[in-house]
């Protein structure tokens, strides 16, 4: 943010934010363009929470160190409290919401959480979802200690770890299955 040289007048500090709060992006989120305004300071993480609505990305220690903000910049996992919203310009955005297949169907990786108990409070499990995404795409057949290993990135205070790990071998399975089905089809 641009100092102002008269810190203590009202007029003038207000002209030195007015000048710093009306910067614009745009970027795609979930598939979808969307714009909108932001300060030159502003979090990510806030702005797709109060400029664009998307409310299902979480903040938590807004210092990078739980996780909760985490959401997919241009496919791989990023915090978004460690992000402004000026770096995500022209970028492609996934979050929570962009995981179902529509309106009333769950994606395959919150069902294999819903299935698995893997969450309980709830307020970190949209970020490990995203973790969970980007790792799923990494790493398609992973084990146990791998998974353990991603999730190390997140602190959920309700302790949930391991029915966390087991959805996330269990949609694993299911993928690896899936793929091979589609395979054998084309053959
Ligand atoms: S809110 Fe971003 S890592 Fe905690
Ligand atoms: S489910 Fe409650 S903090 Fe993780």
């Amino acid at each position: 943010m641009r100092k102002t040289q008269h810190a203590g007048s009202g007029d003038a500090l207000r002209f030195a934010l007015a000048e710093d709060t009306s910067c614009a992006v745009t970027l795609e989120l979930n598939g979808v363009t969307r714009r909108g305004a932001c300060e030159t300071r502003e979090l990510l993480s806030d702005f797709l929470r109060h400029e664009l609505g998307a409310t299902g990305t979480h903040v938590g220690c807004e210092h990078g160190v739980c996780g909760a903000c985490t959401v997919l910049v241009d496919g791989v996992a990023a915090r978004s409290c460690l992000m402004l919203a000026l770096q995500a310009d022209g970028r492609r955005i996934d979050t929570v919401e962009g995981l179902s297949v529509s309106a009333q169907t769950l994606g395959d990786l919150q069902e294999a959480f819903a299935r698995h108990h893997a969450l309980q409070c709830g307020f970190c499990t949209a970020g490990i979802l995203m973790s969970c995404t980007d790792f799923l795409q990494r790493v398609p057949n992973p084990d146990e200690h791998a998974v353990r290993e991603m999730l190390s990135g997140h602190l959920c205070r309700c302790t949930g770890y391991t029915p966390i790990v087991a959805a996330v071998l269990d949609v694993a399975k299911q993928r690896q299955a899936h793929s091979r089905e589609e395979e054998a089809s084309h053959v």
